[in-house]
C-alpha cells in the first residue's frame, strides 16, 4: 500500500549517547506526526532497531526497559500516517541488507521498483515505500560497492519526494543523507553533528547548520561533513546560523506549549507590527505593495489560517468596499474563480508548506496572478514561491493547534485592511487617530484576557458536556469559527460555530436544557439582533456564555456566565477578542485531560494533500 508521510527524522554522531540525543529530537519533531516511532543505533557488530506504535514517549519508555546498545551514531523518525495503519513493520527506520534508512516524502514509483527488486529477490515485511528505498539503494550498493555512489544512482532511480538518513552497515563511522523536495537541514556541533528534518530537532545543542538542496548528497562523520552534487563533486557550504532562541523549542515553567504561546501573544503582536510599520501606520506601502492596483483580492489557506481570512475578508469588504474572498486551499486549487490583471491572491498559512496552500499558489501562478504570502517560517516553499511575502513574526510554535501565529496573521490581514482603507479614502483622520491609539496598546489589552481570572470556572460550564455551539454576527461569527475550532481540536468536544440568526433554521433543535453556547458581541450595529439570537436559545433552556464589549441594557437573565471585552476599533477589535476563546479551550481540554500540545490524529505542517 501507497505510504504518504509528514514525518520527522533526525540522526545524530558525535560524543554523547546517539539514544539521548536522537529521542531528544524526536521530541521536538513530533508536531511532524506522532502516531509511532523509531530509531537505530550502531552498536558494536551490527545496527540495532527499536519501534513502537505511538507517541516518542512510548518509544522511550521501551528503550528504558530494555536499553539499546551503548552507541554515539544513529538515526531515528516520528511517523504520521495517512495510507497504511501506525505500526511497527510500517514504522521506520527501515533495515533492508546493508541499508537502514528513515525516510520523509513519497517515493511515487515504488510499485514498480518493488516488483523489480522482488525479481532480484528482495522480500519486503511492510507496506510501506520507504521499505522499497532502502532496497533499491541496497541493489545501488551491491553494484558501486561505495555509499555516495550508489546514493547518486539510486537518487536518479527514486521518483517522488525524499529526505533520507541513512546507516550502512559496512560504514560504521559516518551517516549519509540526501534530498529530494523534502526538507533536510545538517546541524554542525563541536566534535557532533546531527542531520534533520527542522533545526528545532537539535537546536539546544548547536545553532550552526548548512541545508542541503536537492540532487545533494552528504557524508557526515562527528568531525566532518561533506557535500556532494550527484556526480559526486564536493560543494562547499558556508554554515548558516539560526535566529530560533532555543527557548522556543522548550515548554520553560508553562504545562503546556499552548499555554506557552497564548502567553507570548502579546510580544508577537508587538513584533510583527513594528516589522510592518517600523514607523507609521499612515504609509504602510513597503508592506503592502502595489495594493491600489488591485480590486479583486483572494484570499486562500487552511484550517485557522483560513479563517484569518475570513476575518480580513468581512474587513475588506465592509470598511473599504472592495471585492474579496475568502477561500478554503483545498477547494480553491481545484476550483476556476475569475481571475483578471487587478486580481491580487493572498496565501496565508504558518508553515508555510501546506501541501494544499502551496498547489493552489502554483495554480494561480500558471494564471499570471500576482501573489502575497502572509507566512511565519522563513524560507518556507511557500515563502519562496511567491511574488511578495510578508512574515509574521510569530516565533516557533510548536503546539499543534495555532494560536500565537492565528493572532500573527490578524495583526498583518487588519494593517493590510487598514493601508487598502486610506489608499481609498475610507479612514476618518478620527479613525486613524484612534488606530494609531490603540496599536500600541493592543499587546497591554491582551495581557489583560491572558490574566482573566475564572477560565476554570467558564470551562467548567463546557467541560463535561459533548456538544457545543458558537454564535455570533458579521466578525463575531467568524472569530466564533476559530473559537470553536481550537475547543473542538484539544478538548475532543464537538463544537459548531453558527451565524447567530442562521440557528433557527434547523440546528437550534439540538439547543437542550444546559447545552453550552457561547455568545460573542462586538459588533455593535447587530448588538440588539444578537442579544434577541441569545434569548432564543436562552428561551430552550441553553447555558449562555457571554463575550460581550458592551454591558449596558443587558439583563441578567439572559446569561449564565459574562465575559466582557474590552471596547477597540473595528479593524483590530479580533486580535483581542479571540485570545478569551483561545483561553477557554485550553482551560476545557486541560480539565478533560487532553494531550493539549499533540491532539489525536493531528499534525503541525499539513504536507500532504
Ligand atoms: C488549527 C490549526 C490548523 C492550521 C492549518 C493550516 O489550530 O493549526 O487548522 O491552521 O493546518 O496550517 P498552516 O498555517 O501551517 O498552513
Amino acid at each position: 500500500m501507497e505510504e504518504i508521510n509528514m514525518c520527522g527524522i533526525i540522526a545524530y554522531t558525535g560524543k554523547t549517547q546517539a539514544v539521548d540525543m536522537l529521542l531528544a529530537g524526536l521530541f521536538h519533531l513530533e508536531y511532524r506526526g506522532y502516531d509511532s516511532s523509531g530509531i537505530a543505533v550502531l552498536g558494536k557488530n551490527k545496527i540495532e532497531l527499536r519501534k513502537k506504535k505511538g507517541k516518542v514517549e512510548e518509544l522511550k519508555k521501551s528503550i528504558l526497559c530494555h536499553p539499546l546498545p551503548k552507541s554515539t551514531i544513529g538515526i531515528g523518525h516520528t511517523r504520521w500516517a495517512t495510507h497504511g495503519v501506525p505500526n511497527e513493520i510500517n514504522c521506520h527506520p527501515h533495515q533492508i541488507g546493508n541499508i537502514t534508512l528513515v525516510h520523509n516524502g513519497i517515493i511515487e514509483n515504488y510499485k514498480t521498483l518493488k516488483n523489480s527488486l522482488e525479481k532480484q529477490g528482495y522480500v519486503f515485511v511492510s507496506d510501506t515505500d520507504s521499505e522499497v528505498a532502502a532496497a533499491c539503494l541496497d541493489a545501488c550498493y551491491k553494484e558501486e560497492r561505495h555509499a555516495l555512489k550508489a546514493m547518486a544512482k539510486a537518487y536518479q532511480l527514486l521518483e517522488g519526494s525524499f529526505a533520507f538518513a541513512i546507516l550502512f552497515e559496512d560504514h560504521k563511522e559516518a551517516i549519509y543523507a540526501m534530498r529530494k523536495h523534502s526538507p533536510l537541514v545538517i546541524g554542525h556541533g563541536e566534535d557532533e553533528n546531527f542531520v534533520a528534518s527542522d533545526i528545532s530537532a537539535f537546536l539546544q545543542f548547536s545553532k550552526k547548520f548548512i541545508t542541503l538542496q536537492h540532487e545533494e548528497l552528504a557524508e557526515i562523520k562527528k568531525d566532518n561533513v561533506h557535500v556532494y552534487n550527484l556526480e559526486l563533486k564536493e560543494i562547499f557550504k558556508e554554515p548558516e546560523i539560526s535566529l530560533l532562541d532555543a527557548n522556543s523549542v522548550q515548554k520553560n515553567n508553562y504545562d503546556h506549549f499552548m499555554l506557552k504561546e497564548i502567553h507570548e501573544e502579546p510580544q508577537v503582536v508587538m513584533d510583527t507590527i513594528h516589522s510592518i510599520m517600523p514607523n507609521d501606520v499612515s504609509d504602510l506601502s513597503n508592506a503592502f505593495p502595489n495594493l491600489e492596483k488591485f480590486n479583486n483580492i483572494h484570499i486562500v489557506g487552511c484550517g485557522s489560517a483560513m479563517y484569518a481570512g475570513m476575518v480580513a475578508k468581512y474587513m475588506m469588504e465592509q470598511y473599504v468596499r472592495i471585492r474579496c474572498e475568502c477561500y478554503c486551499a483545498s477547494e480553491y486549487r481545484y476550483q476556476t474563480p475569475t481571475y483578471d490583471e487587478n486580481t491580487l491572491a493572498v496565501f496565508i498559512s504558518q508553515s508555510g508548506e501546506t501541501a494544499d496552500t502551496l498547489a493552489a499558489l502554483r495554480k494561480v501562478k500558471e494564471y499570471g496572478v500576482k501573489t502575497y504570502a502572509i507566512v511565519n517560517v522563513i524560507g518556507s516553499a511557500l515563502s519562496k514561491e511567491a511574488d511578495h511575502v510578508i512574515y509574521t513574526q510569530a516565533g516557533k510554535e510548536v503546539s499543534v493547534a495555532t494560536t500565537k501565529a492565528y493572532c500573527s496573521q490578524l495583526c498583518i490581514l487588519s494593517l493590510m485592511t487598514i493601508h487598502l482603507a486610506l489608499l481609498h479614502n475610507k479612514l476618518s483622520s478620527e479613525d486613524l487617530k484612534e488606530i494609531k491609539e490603540e496599536l500600541s496598546l493592543l499587546p497591554d489589552y491582551i495581557e489583560k484576557m491572558i490574566d482573566y481570572p475564572y477560565y476554570e470556572t467558564l470551562a467548567q460550564q463546557i467541560s463535561t458536556h459533548d456538544n457545543v455551539f458558537f454564535i455570533g454576527r458579521g466578525i463575531d461569527y467568524i472569530l466564533s469559527l476559530e473559537g470553536s475550532l481550537k475547543l473542538k481540536e484539544i478538548s475532543y468536544i464537538h463544537s459548531e460555530a453558527y451565524p447567530a440568526g442562521e440557528l433557527k433554521h434547523g440546528t437550534i433543535s439540538l439547543i437542550e436544557d444546559k447545552t453550552p453556547v457561547i455568545a460573542l458581541v462586538n459588533e455593535e450595529r447587530l448588538y440588539e439582533k444578537t442579544m434577541s439570537n441569545i434569548k432564543e436559545v436562552k428561551a430552550r433552556g441553553a447555558n449562555v456564555l457571554l463575550f460581550v464589549k458592551d454591558m449596558r441594557n443587558i439583563s441578567e437573565d439572559v446569561y449564565d456566565e459574562c465575559f466582557l471585552l474590552p471596547s477597540l476599533s473595528k479593524f483590530l477589535q479580533g486580535i483581542v477578542s479571540i485570545v478569551p476563546l483561545q483561553m477557554l479551550a485550553y482551560t476545557c481540554a486541560k480539565q478533560r485531560g487532553c494531550e493539549i500540545d499533540q491532539p489525536r490524529n493531528l499534525a503541525k505542517s499539513v504536507t500532504v494533500e
